[in-house]
């Protein structure tokens, strides 16, 4: 009894796992659907193999139970018997071959490599604590944290890591590939439909792994381009942005590139403005809160996110700036859409 309150507590705690945009079990694509098949075929055989010997396991302890009358008396004792041991052998050969088949199947064909196929969109993606980057070589452009794609697309991902292993994950669209400093993994997946999916990272690698959180943004194809050409044209920055810029350029271009294909040791802010999420961890889209959130990112980014190696610029912080700096930088970096 004393157990339902925990019980309790766990129900609350697992129902908050239902978010679609973060599950495994409601796949949006191609690659994650087949996936979920195999959950679901090596779940019914584990299912089918329990029911079966619990069947069995019920039935001795019914059939063989001690009797009113027969206390001593012992059943016929049976040692060694072949034609047992050929269908205990046998069957579990059965049901593994029958499980392999699909695992074997799909496992290669879901680790395909897709870098040279001209119709898919190549990106190479890599790691870092704690933020993920996005290279498109088919355009010239960089980005970070939103991996944007066009929808009805196969996407061909190249993995690495520019420090400790992590590893790709969107649970809706496919994954778990594991992103290494080394050799390069590879990795496909197609969206259904115009969505913002939830990706995260699935390989413990510091202080901030479990908000190393990234989105992939589908879209028209016809939006797509445009988003591409939007990267790829000028920077432009409103007079009221110029302040910012100035302190931007300061304060922060030693890891922060503002270009089409700018990488560096921070991630590529071009088109910030548009992305859902600051550092993947604040909201970067609700016009109430999204000045704050990126002000406090800014003054404090290890207050958001342990271990990041962004240092504080807050003076309250230990940084250089003013909270009014701060406001400036702010403005600018949500000019860029
Ligand atoms: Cu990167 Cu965990």
């Amino acid at each position: 009894m004393r157990l339902i309150p925990l019980f309790a507590v766990m129900a609350f705690l697992l129902a908050g796992c239902g978010s679609d945009k973060l599950s495994a079990l409601q796949p949006q694509g191609p690659v994650a659907r087949e996936q979920l098949f195999l959950m679901k075929f090596s779940l019914s055989i584990m299912v089918l193999v329990t029911i079966v010997v619990f069947a069995i396991y019920v039935w001795v302890i019914v059939r063989y139970r001690q009797r009113k009358g027969q206390e001593n008396k012992i059943p016929k004792q049976v040692e060694g018997s072949h034609v047992l041991e050929i269908i205990w052998t046998t069957i579990p050969i059965i049901l593994l071959l029958v499980l392999a088949v699909p695992t074997v199947y799909y496992t290669f064909k879901h680790s395909a490599d897709h870098r040279a196929d001209k119709n898919a969109i190549h990106v190479k993606v890599t790691g870092h604590q704690f933020w993920w980057q996005f290279e498109y070589p088919d355009f010239n452009i960089a980005t970070a944290q939103n991996l944007v794609v066009p929808a009805n697309k196969t996407i061909a991902l190249e993995l690495a890591s520019a420090d400790v292993s992590h590893a790709f994950w969107v649970p809706s669209l496919a994954g778990k590939v594991d992103a290494n400093p080394g050799p390069v993994n590879v990795l496909y997946f197609q969206a259904d439909k115009i969505d913002m999916f939830q990706g995260r990272c699935a390989e413990l690698c510091g202080a901030s792994h479990a908000l190393m959180n990234f989105t992939v943004q589908s879209m028209a194809e016809a939006d797509f381009q445009k988003w591409v050409d939007k990267m790829k044209s000028p920077v432009t920055v409103p007079a009221d942005a110029k302040p910012g810029e100035a302190l931007f350029k300061e304060n922060c271009m030693a890891c922060h590139q503002v270009s089409a294909q700018g990488l560096g040791v921070g991630p590529n802010l071009n088109g910030f403005a548009s992305r859902p999420y600051i550092a993947g961890v604040l909201d970067n889209q609700d016009a109430a809160k999204k000045d704050d959130n990126l002000h406090k990112w800014i003054a404090d980014p290890q207050g958001q996110k342990p271990g990041t190696k962004m240092p504080a610029f807050g003076q309250n912080f230990g940084g250089n700036l003013t909270d009014d700096q701060i406001n400036q930088i702010v403005k600018y970096l949500h000019s860029l859409n």
